[in-house]
């Protein structure tokens, strides 16, 4: 198949599961335990339903709007996903903020990026966001935040939702590990794979490129190593309080369920509350984002923009976080399909999906600008 014969997310998904070996392919697709977030969180937009309001004149549609002081021409971007040369190994990060920059969407960058800020940077004129987590020796994470914000990097991402790795059973199954181990399940699963295989072959080796310098302080493992070693499980509210006033405005707080969390996120002073699940990667059976908005919404009471993402795969699910009290709406597998299946021209393919698709959805619904998609437009969501 070729890219422009994906109809949908799901064919990208396809062509993606058919380019790229099995733990790869995985790691892009699972989620924790049973997976059960992960299948309701794409499921659950479902049971909204839409009435739309007739005879509008819908010949000019207008889908710019303005996400944690950004101003953008649409209302969804590219979320932080960490290792992205492992789906992708010539270009990885270069060819999504390449991608999002051509589809004149927001990139943001994980801080376990496998390409460092400065070159995604150099690659990049487009609006670019920088994520981060709380690491146990500040110092390391305020040089981050300074190389980023000198590279022009102008949002930051602070997630929350990973005091300890989830329990992602498809990855030990497959024997997946970053980066990639030479052994018999990987030689296996890469020889029907030669296109992934030779670009891994002729590419750097993957790693966080960010901190491949630190290597030399002697932890075990390398650098992945002493990554691994800096996230802590006694993080707390006020260990974080440093950071919006070190990296000033345009600071998200990313992976917020509960409305007294999203209190204290503005109490810190962020100008985004990003609800999330992590896409299901985390703590299984968690509630789907689109549930938790309204009362999230009541939290925020307008002091700051409100991001949603997970299970995002349609345009028209991307209206109905909208509609549900999301500012701006963010997508992570979407987009890492699309880099699975072609490379930049299919993350620029999947942005245009969901273009194309929300467009539609627009004019279907009678609304000409963002502001009209209000929730009168949505029943549910309905009991199944
Ligand atoms: C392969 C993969 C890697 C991810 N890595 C990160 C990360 O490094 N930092 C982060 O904040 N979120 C990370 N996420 C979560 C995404 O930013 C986003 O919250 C999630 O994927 C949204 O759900 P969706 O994939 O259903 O759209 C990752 C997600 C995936 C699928």
């Amino acid at each position: 198949m070729k890219l422009k014969q994906a109809l949908n997310i799901d064919d990208l998904r396809t062509m993606a599961k058919r380019k790229l070996p099995r733990m790869v392919f995985d790691y892009i697709d699972g989620g924790a335990d049973d997976e059960v977030t992960l299948r309701e969180s794409v499921r659950r937009f479902d049971d909204y339903q839409l009435t739309w309001r007739a005879l509008r004149d819908v010949t000019k549609i207008d889908t710019s709007t303005s996400i944690m002081g950004q101003q953008t021409k649409l209302p969804f971007f590219i979320s932080p996903t960490a290792s992205t040369r492992l789906f992708h190994p010539a270009e990885g990060e270069l060819a999504m903020a390449r991608a999002a920059e051509a589809r004149e969407v927001i990139y943001s960058c994980s801080t376990l990026a496998s390409q460092t800020v400065e070159d995604i940077a150099d690659a990049t004129s487009g609006p670019k966001w920088v994520q981060i987590y709380v690491w146990k020796d500040k110092e390391i994470v305020r040089n981050f935040l300074a190389r980023a914000k000198e590279a022009g990097f102008t949002g930051c991402i602070l997630t929350v939702d990973l005091p300890v790795g989830g329990n992602r059973e498809r990855d030990p199954r497959n024997r997946f590990s970053v980066p990639p181990k030479p052994n018999f399940s990987l030689a296996r699963q890469v020889a029907t794979k030669p296109g992934w295989a030779w670009d891994l072959m002729r590419s750097p080796k993957i790693k966080p490129a960010n901190f491949s310098h630190m290597r030399k302080q002697g932890d075990q493992g390398g650098v992945v190593g002493f990554v691994n070693q800096q996230f802590s499980r006694a993080v707390t509210w006020s260990d974080v309080e440093w950071m919006r006033e070190f990296w000033g405005p345009g600071f998200a707080i990313k992976g917020i369920s509960r409305a007294e969390d999203a209190k204290r996120a503005i109490d810190i002073g962020a100008d985004a509350v990003w609800v999330s699940n992590h896409g299901g990667r985390q703590l299984d059976t968690s509630v789907p984002t689109i549930d938790l908005l309204p009362e999230i919404v009541d939290a925020v009471r307008g002091r700051a923009d409100i991001i949603a993402d997970g299970g995002v795969r349609r345009g028209s699910h991307v209206a109905k976080l909208l509609m549900r009290g999301a500012t701006g709406v963010a997508l992570g597998r979407a987009s890492l399909y699309g880099l699975g299946a072609g490379g930049q021209p299919g993350v620029e393919r999947a942005l245009k999906i969901i273009e194309d698709e929300f467009l539609r959805t627009m004019a279907l619904l009678g609304a000409t600008r963002i502001s009209e998609l209000d929730p009168e437009l949505m029943r549910g969501p309905a009991s199944r």
